[in-house]
This record gives structure tokens, sequence and C-alpha cells, in this order.
């Protein structure tokens, strides 16, 4: 079996669900191609070649990014029907979320490509506030443990994953598509405090869409903005400003090990129940049990 999974990840965690899939996907001799949206310069995808498609992506305001609708457009009609899965990444465990493909979902269909399967991992949040490195890793460790099931059990013995859905999702994340508005507006408004920047020029550089750019020793913002968190979470000297999301800002890589020091947890009630569930079903599914 050959698999091409196409990917967009905005500060790491994405990247890493995926690496996994593909070194879990090796071990059982599948052949998986990896793909960074971000990268790909050529007008059209061609994913013929392939027996199944994954997209993977990590979750903004309920919906998929704006630049994974956007190269998603770009593969071409299929010759015959393509099954693909979805691959999402995000910081919590909510129903609502797991619609968030609806719009991706209609555009392949008219590139006769149809859903298989779904996957939904944990991982911490890049925006909103910053989990401690104890739930960094916890949902590190158990992403790792799912994707070894889940590639074994979808690739090899063909078992498909489905997720609950909340039964008003469809209107619901189509109120949230705030990267439409926000996104622009937030890559307008970002702002970098010339005393702490070290001209690294990592935020330039390393931008998905060239929003940021430095011309005679000022930084100038663009309006391609997809609400990544990529340069504000890379900076090495916390140097962004992020305008009305500052708030939610983060800032800084997570280690994903198991941390030396306990550090207190400044929102442990959050999403709790939602959190007590993914790992309730990630503890069922790993020890096979079935609801
Ligand atoms: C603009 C923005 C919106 C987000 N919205 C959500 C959300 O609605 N639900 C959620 O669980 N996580 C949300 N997140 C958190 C990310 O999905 C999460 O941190 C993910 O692990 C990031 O993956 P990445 O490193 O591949 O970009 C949001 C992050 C950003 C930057
Ligand atoms: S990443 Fe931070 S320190 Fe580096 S150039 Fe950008 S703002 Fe300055
Ligand atoms: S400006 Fe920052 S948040 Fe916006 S797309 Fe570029 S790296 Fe991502």
């Amino acid at each position: 079996m050959k698999i091409a999974i196409y990917y967009f990840s905005g500060t790491g965690n994405t990247e890493l669900t995926v690496k996994k899939w593909a070194s879990e996907a090796s071990k059982h001799n599948i052949e998986c191609d990896l793909f960074k949206f971000e990268e790909i310069t050529d007008k059209t995808i061609d994913v013929n070649n392939y027996d199944k498609v994954g997209i993977a992506y990590p979750i903004h305001a309920f919906n998929a990014p704006r630049i994974v609708l956007k190269s998603a457009k770009k593969i071409i009609k299929c010759v015959s029907p393509k099954p693909f899965f979805i691959l999402m990444v995000s910081g919590e465990y909510m129903n609502l979320n797991h619609s968030s493909y609806l719009k991706l979902k209609s555009i392949l269909k008219k590139r006769n490509m149809t859903l298989e399967s779904e996957y939904h991992y944990l991982m911490p949040y890049n925006m909103i506030f910053r989990h401690t490195e104890k739930r960094a890793y916890d949902m590190y460790k158990t992403m790792n443990s799912l994707v070894e099931l889940d590639v074994k059990d979808y690739l090899v013995n063909s078992k498909t994953h489905h997720l609950n859905k909340h039964k008003w999702a469809r209107p619901l994340i189509w109120a949230f598509r705030i990267e439409q508005v926000y996104g622009p507006l937030y890559g307008k408004m970002l702002r970098i405090n010339k005393k702490k920047c070290i001209k690294c020029m990592k935020c330039v550089n390393s931008c998905p869409l060239q929003n940021i750019e430095f011309k005679d020793d000022k930084f100038k913002f663009h309006w391609q903005c997809t609400l990544c968190a990529r340069c504000s979470f890379n900076c090495p000297t916390n140097a962004f400003s992020t305008g009305f999301l500052q708030l939610w800002k983060v800032n800084g890589k997570y280690k994903f090990k198991e941390p030396m020091e306990v550090e207190k947890d400044k929102h442990p009630k959050y999403c709790k129940k939602s959190y007590i569930r993914y790992y309730k079903e990630a503890k069922d599914r790993l020890n096979n049990i079935e609801k």
C-alpha cells in the first residue's frame, strides 16, 4: 500500500503527529509520503497514485485553517473514487471540533474523494493559554500510543474510526469562521518590540504566507495571515505583541519530556470534562474495550 499525507502545522504539533503516522506506517511496510501544504508550489496536486490520502491540520476556532482549504482545492479530480482520512490536532476534545472538516469534505467530494476514517489527537495549546509541561507530555504520550493503534487498525486491518458529532455543528462552526475576517486583521496588527527583538529573522523566514517583511530596518505586516501563531510562538525573545489576541498569546516550544519539577496548573478546570472523556476513550481504545 502507498499513502500520502498532506498537512499544515502552525507550531509543530500536527507535524509531530503526522511524522508518527509515517514512521508507524513504515513499520508495517506501508509507504507513506508526507507533503507540507505550504511547500507545494505546483498549481495542481495529483493523488491518483496513492491508495489512500490523509489530510492533517490543527483546529482553528472549530474549523480547518484557510490554508488547508485553499490547498485542497489544488487537488485534481481522481479518476476512480479515492478514500481519504482526516487527522485533526487541537487543544480540546470537544465534539464541535470533530466537524471542523465539513468544508474540506465538500471540497474533496468534488474531487471524487470520500471520507473513510477520522481521528482527533489532543496536543497542547499554541494560543489561549500555555498548558503545563506535564499536561503537554501526557498529551504527547497519548497521541503516540493512539497513532500506533490507529495505523495498525486502519492501514493494516482496514478498521475505520469515526467521532461523535455535535448536533448543531454545521451552523456553529460556520459562525466561528474567525480566520476569514480576523486572520488578515490579526496579521496586520502584529507588532514587534524593538528593544526585545534580536533580528534573528525567524519570524520573517518561517511565516507560511510571507506575511512579515523586513525592509529598511523595519518590520512590515501584510494582509495574508492564516492565524497559525508560528511567529509569536517561536520568537526567541517573546518580542511580539499580537493585538486583540495578546492575552491569548503563548510563547515558547513545549519540551514534550517528563518535567523534573511540579508546575502549578493555572487552568485546572478548563475543559476538564472533555479532557477526562478523551483520556477515558483513549484508555478504552488502547485496552481494546468496545463501547
Ligand atoms: C487561531 C487559533 C485558533 C485555535 N482554535 C482552537 C479551537 O477552536 N479548539 C481547539 O481545541 N484548539 C484550538 N487552537 C489550538 C490548536 O489547535 C492547538 O494548539 C494545536 O495543537 C496546534 O497545532 P500545530 O502546532 O500543528 O499548529 C487554536 C489555535 C489557534 C492558533
Ligand atoms: S523572531 Fe523575534 S527576535 Fe527574531 S526577528 Fe522576529 S521578532 Fe525579532
Ligand atoms: S504572520 Fe504569524 S500568525 Fe500570521 S501566518 Fe505568518 S507566522 Fe502565522
